[in-house]
């Protein structure tokens, strides 16, 4: 199949320069549930402080993809290269470990707890005998929520009274502190009014600025266009093309995705 794949191509010329760049590749990746195939011999890589736009209709295998590399499923076949290395994702703890983390829209924040204990959730800081170090966490959970742009005063307060684009700030402030090298968003803009997607949006473009890697899905090819540099399309649970933002559009998406059918540009 003709695909348009910048690293891939540069690849076979200088494969070492090539592989440098790539933070994730996932090779030949199929995913079976009973009889449904949800994945069927997908390549995917994301290169470093990239944001990739994972793409498609509903039901394509697009959180599947995401979830093996997360750790929540295993792959019935293919290989994952993390930092150039072969890996074996088995648990979302693996994930973890190598850098990768995952923000889901239901984030997994407890409501009822302060912003700062949301940030450190699972890994708070402490000091001394093993006590927590509250005034280190409420000042180092502002500077970080600061770093992607969402200027908070009061760590104390409960995340319950934050809007639905700023607890995704707070999900993707904690990734930060804990420096993932690798951040999957599900879906980050589907509950969100038009004013709070555009903050998530800039809060993935600080990401970047931070050099982190990204992977947005969404189908919703306006928010993907604005902030995503590479686009992987899926279709029926294969890749059907990859494709760089200057040599698409989102009418030349669109058409890919309704018709399952890439003709060029
Ligand atoms: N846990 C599961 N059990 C059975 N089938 C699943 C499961 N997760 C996903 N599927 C099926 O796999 C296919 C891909 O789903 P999914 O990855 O959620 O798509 P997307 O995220 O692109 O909407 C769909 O047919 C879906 O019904
Ligand atoms: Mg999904």
């Amino acid at each position: 199949m003709a695909e348009l794949i910048p690293g891939v191509e540069k690849a076979a010329k200088s494969p070492e320069k090539a592989g440098k760049n790539l933070l994730v590749r996932m090779t030949n990746i199929d995913k079976y549930f009973g009889k449904v195939c949800a994945l069927r011999g997908v390549d995917f890589e994301v290169k470093r402080s990239e944001i990739l736009g994972l793409v498609g209709d509903n039901g394509v295998g697009k959180s599947t993809l995401i979830k093996i590399l997360s750790g929540f499923h295993l792959a019935d076949r293919g290989e994952i290269y993390f930092e150039n290395k072969k890996v074996k994702i088995n648990t979302p703890k693996d994930a973890k470990n190598l850098g990768i983390e995952t923000v889901y829209q239901d984030q997994a924040l407890a409501p009822h707890v302060s912003i700062s204990r949301n940030v450190f959730m699972g890994r708070e800081l402490t000091r001394g005998l093993g006590f927590m170090d509250k005034k280190k966490m409420d000042k180092s959970s502002l500077d970080v929520l600061a770093k992607i742009g969402l200027h908070l005063k009061d760590p104390e307060a409960v995340v319950e009274v934050l809007s639905g684009g700023q607890r995704q700030g707070v999900a993707i402030a904690r990734v930060l502190y804990f420096k993932a090298k690798l951040v999957i968003l599900d879906e980050p803009t589907i509950a969100l009014s038009v004013k709070e997607s555009q903050q998530v949006m800039d809060f993935i473009l600080q990401l970047k600025e931070e050099g982190i890697s990204v992977v947005f899905i969404t189908h919703n090819l306006y928010h993907a266009f604005q902030i995503a540099e590479r686009f992987i399309v899926l279709s029926h649970g294969e890749r059907l093309t990859d494709v760089r933002r200057e040599d698409t559009s989102i009418d030349h998406l669109s058409k890919i995705i309704v018709t399952g059918i890439h003709e060029g540009k």
